[in-house]
């Protein structure tokens, strides 16, 4: 594809195309009920999200006229719960010299009763070099967003590539400090901070002093927040390469853990590198703070440079469903937020004992749910359960005992995605007991394990018609409980606009 088709605005697009466009998208039968996705083209990374003027504001990286990585808009979305998400238009259209070639990521965050969106304006010049700034736009209640014509910081520091970008804002009691992800001039990733005092007139600080040097070749998104007297930083790194049964993605998103990032000195104290979630399709975490103190994360449901099923349909990605993440014995734990049971239809129980055999009972089927399915008393080699099966197709999530593994098995799900990444993800486990917790939507699959001490995040293309869910176990018995609910539609309530 050439620069010009790659780089167009939304505004040389003709009604005509756009209308193409929506059509083809329409015709897909792989559009979500309760995730927030692009009307057309390319959503990918989570952008400004916040809490203000009594709603939650959720912006992504937009790409409107096809599914490839091309100019990107921020879009607007807003909810009043975090479940119906209402589509509000372009808040930030890229174009101008700050950002010519794209509004990339960054953060939302309260002041003077306006949303101040920081954000990267990338740009290039005549010989293709890459320029990025560190830009506002500020919002006001009535959702007017104004961009400043100035950028708060126009260089890139000495000791870093052009790859410098996503600022991440927080506020701390004497100063407003942001987190940048970075490329060093020796081609390793790392987390930048820079200090301002009224979030116009940043001054630079440094690099986290983090334990991980050469730690992959660029860490795009970085996220800072403390929780409980612990410092977590949240980052995605590129260039990782596959370690046991973890980073099997193209690229990862994971965290540390530690004391509190020493703001003088910039040391940060921590443990090992945790990836967020162990299934195929997250990346670029963002995190914010609610009113009620909650630490809430949204990510993309997507990997860069991978193909899907539905570009061919003009439209590509969505985002998670809001987890709320809190701290338990040095590990971040994520569950879905509460709100999300706004969506449930009538319950549907199960309870059953099951000894090598696979079962299904009348009713237990669905496109669109949540379910919780739990194993108990398992005296068996493994249990699992498969969703979206018919007799061609299945998603398989089963515990194997001798093994200690939980494995979600894509490799029947439908149209494949991503195979040359392997078909499979597993995470350590033991005991006997299970709980799984899923939300599934009409092209992907949440799961929350153990009550979130592991999540598996994934894109499925299943056909319509693969509604059925199977429980089973395999070399003995266990006893099972289960609760499907259906779910609404929670997104597009009102017609996509742009
Ligand atoms: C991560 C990312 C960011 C960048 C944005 C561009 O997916 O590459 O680093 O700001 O996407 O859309």
């Amino acid at each position: 594809m050439n620069r010009e088709q790659k780089y167009r605005l939304l505004t040389q697009a003709s009604p005509e195309e756009m209308a193409a466009l929506t059509d083809l998208v329409a015709r897909s039968p792989w559009r979500q009920k309760f995730h927030v996705q692009p009307a057309t083209g390319l959503l990918n990374d989570p952008n400004g999200f916040c809490f203000y003027a009594g709603e939650y504001h959720l912006f992504y990286q937009w790409f409107p006229l096809g599914t490839y990585h091309g100019m990107k808009y921020w879009y607007h979305t807003k909810s009043k719960d975090l479940v119906h998400w209402h589509n509000e238009g372009i808040a930030i259209a890229p174009g101008d010299p700050l950002d010519s070639h794209g509004a990339y990521s960054g953060s939302g965050i309260v002041k003077d009763n306006k949303l101040y969106l920081m954000y990267t304006g990338n740009t290039r010049d005549q010989d293709w070099n890459r320029q990025p700034y560190q830009c506002l736009a500020t919002m006001d209640e009535s959702g007017l967003v104004k961009k400043r014509s100035e950028p708060l910081i126009a260089n890139i520091p000495q000791g870093y590539t052009d790859h410098f970008r996503d600022p991440k804002v927080w506020k701390d009691e004497d100063m407003y400090r942001c987190v940048i992800g970075a490329q060093r001039q020796d081609l390793t990733g790392a987390a930048v901070v820079y200090e301002s005092p009224d979030l116009i007139k940043w001054q630079l600080r440094g690099e986290i002093k983090t334990g991980l040097n050469g730690f992959g070749y660029m860490w795009e998104c970085p996220d800072y927040y403390e929780l409980d007297g612990n410092g977590v930083l949240i980052f995605s790194p590129q260039g990782l390469d596959p370690e046991g049964e973890r980073y099997h993605n193209i690229y990862q998103s994971g965290y540390v853990i530690g004391r509190p990032l020493n703001r003088d000195t910039l040391e940060f104290d921590h443990g090992n590198f945790d990836e967020l979630d162990r299934g195929f399709d997250f990346y670029a975490p963002q995190t914010m703070e609610d009113e009620k103190g909650r630490r809430i994360l949204v990510a993309w449901m997507g990997q860069p440079e991978v193909d899907y099923p539905t570009d061919s349909h003009g439209w590509a990605h969505c985002l998670t469903i809001p987890r709320e993440l809190k701290i338990d014995q040095g590990q971040v734990i994520q569950q879905p937020v509460p709100e999300l049971q706004l969506l449930r239809g009538q319950p549907m129980e199960i309870e059953d004992k099951i000894t090598s055999e696979v079962r299904t009972y009348k009713g237990l089927t669905g496109t669109c749910y949540e379910m919780i399915c739990e194993f108990h008393d398992i005296k068996a080699d493994v249990v699992g359960i498969a969703i979206r099966a018919s007799e061609h197709e299945q998603t398989v999530i089963k515990y194997d005992r001798k093994r200690s593994a939980l494995t979600l098995d894509r490799s029947a799900s439908g149209e494949p995605v991503g195979q040359e990444y392997g078909m499979t993800r597993s995470c350590h486990m033991d005991g006997e007991q299970l709980k799984l917790h899923l939300f599934v939507d009409i092209s992907s699959v949440e799961l929350f394990v153990n009550d979130g001490s592991a999540v598996f995040t994934s894109r499925i293309f299943p056909q319509p018609g693969s509604e059925g869910i199977r429980v089973f176990t395999e070399g003995g018995s266990a006893d099972i409980a289960v609760t499907k609910w259906d779910l609404e539609q929670a997104v597009d309530l009102k017609k996509g606009e742009y």
